[in-house]
């Protein structure tokens, strides 16, 4: 047993469509455990509920029964103003659709969140961060005049930059080319080996079978949970799935 850092709970996650008689469930009675330190991926096809669990565990959405335990702490008994600072002081987060200030320089994009929470800024530690992971063009350019990739890169940079315990990651490689998948995989890892806790969801199995474990999600159920996974174990799971 390592040290235990999140804890979800039977959590279910419904949404109603038009009248109350329509009801979806998004999460189906999801539990389990996350170790500090630990490198985590969530895989499972398209809608299975990977993302809506992702922003769950991270206290960006209220699940609508069961709990989710940080350090402890049952996030979503906190006061909306508790739970924001937590989550500025705790948790980075790289979403799926990147969720920058288009209008705004990339350099003020990765600083905006230390700005918040009062961290100092350490304007060479940014540019280097963005030079390792192949970012080409400068950090004065607008969000707006970047490629997808590019963007991307700018998401991954910013939560890179700040001093959080817990990196949640919504296929954050997607739209980056090999050589900066590989860089970016392997600062991921290089956190976990500092003791930050980084939870992935990912489509790229190869990627997966290099985490510590491979959570497979389908239809908002874990459907296994693999320790130590493999390329090939996952791919079982997911029956041709992908
Ligand atoms: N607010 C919402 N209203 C209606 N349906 C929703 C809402 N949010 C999510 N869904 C649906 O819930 C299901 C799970 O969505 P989710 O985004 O969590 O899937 P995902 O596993 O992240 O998919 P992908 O791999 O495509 O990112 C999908 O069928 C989606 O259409
Ligand atoms: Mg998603």
């Amino acid at each position: 047993m390592g040290n235990r850092i999140i804890s979800v709970s039977h959590i279910t996650k419904e949404i109603v469509l038009g009248n109350s008689k329509n009801k979806i469930k998004l999460i189906d009675d999801i539990s389990f455990e996350i170790n500090k330190g630990e490198f985590l991926s969530i895989v499972g096809p398209s809608g299975s509920g990977k993302s809506t669990l992702l922003n769950i565990i991270s206290g960006l959405s209220i699940p609508t029964t069961g709990t989710v335990n940080l350090e402890s702490q049952d996030i979503y008994k906190l006061s909306p103003t508790k739970l924001a600072r937590l989550r500025r002081e705790k948790i980075g987060f790289i979403f799926q659709q990147y969720n920058l200030l288009s209008a705004l320089p990339v350099f003020e994009n990765m600083t905006l969140q230390l700005r918040l929470s009062h961290q100092k800024i350490d304007k060479d530690q940014i540019e280097q961060l963005l030079k390792h992971i192949n970012f080409e063009p400068k950090s004065t350019a607008r969000i707006e005049s970047l490629s997808g990739g590019e963007k991307q890169k700018v998401a991954i940079a910013r939560v890179l930059a700040t001093d959080c315990d817990i990196i949640f990651a919504d296929e954050p490689t997607g739209a980056l080319d090999s050589v900066s998948r590989e860089k970016v995989f392997s600062m991921l890892r290089e956190l976990t080996q500092l003791g930050k806790t980084v939870i992935m969801v990912t489509h790229d199995i190869e990627m997966a079978s290099r985490t510590d474990r491979a959570v497979i999600i389908r239809d908002g159920k874990i459907q296994n949970s693999l320790s130590n996974p493999t390329e090939t174990l996952i791919l079982h799971e997911m029956g041709g799935d992908m």
